[in-house]
């Protein structure tokens, strides 16, 4: 991911339908986007078919030592439910496998059910629930890849 995918990236980031779905569901403004790029340099990826963009990879908790990594991804909302993100996270895992990674996890919020069957699709299992906000929990999920 570029500076330049700012745009991009906020207008999925920003989309309701997607914050409905993020455990920090605030909207960023370009300049907070910018701000944050240079001085976190996040090692988040853009996802493209027939080279347009449709989405992008984000990962946190980065830990080499223990070949140990969280990732979650977001679609564009006008790509989703095309079948697009089980390929794209088996093409992203070849990616984390070559730099080292082999436990690989994530969180996925209860109400997410569409992201939950999808992760549970690609093997991921369910290591620990705990309450998020009323009525919904955050559930970790953890794969060896
Ligand atoms: C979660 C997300 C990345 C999934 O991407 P997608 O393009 O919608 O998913 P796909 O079309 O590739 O489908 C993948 C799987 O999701 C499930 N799925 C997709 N659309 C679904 C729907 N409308 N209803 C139920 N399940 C659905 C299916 O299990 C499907 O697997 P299958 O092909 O074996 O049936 C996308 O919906 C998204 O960005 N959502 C908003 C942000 C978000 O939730 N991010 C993840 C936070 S943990």
């Amino acid at each position: 991911m570029e500076e330049n995918d700012a745009d991009f990236v906020l207008e999925i980031r920003n989309d309701e339908t997607t914050r409905a779905f993020l455990h920090d569901s605030r909207c960023f403004t370009k300049n907070e986007f910018k701000e944050w790029f240079k001085t976190s340099r996040p090692w988040w990826f853009i996802v493209r078919t027939n080279d347009v963009r449709f989405g992008y990879f984000r990962t946190n908790y980065i830990e080499k030592q223990a070949h140990s990594i969280q990732i979650g991804m977001d679609i564009h909302p006008s790509f989703r439910g095309q079948g697009l993100a089980k390929p794209a996270y088996c093409m992203f895992f070849d990616v984390l496998r070559s730099n080292g990674f082999k436990n690989i996890w994530l969180e996925v919020l209860s109400h997410n059910s569409i992201a939950e069957e999808l992760y549970k699709g690609l093997g991921f299992v369910a290591t620990n629930k705990t309450p998020y906000k009323e009525n919904i929990d955050s559930i970790r999920m953890e794969l060896k890849i």
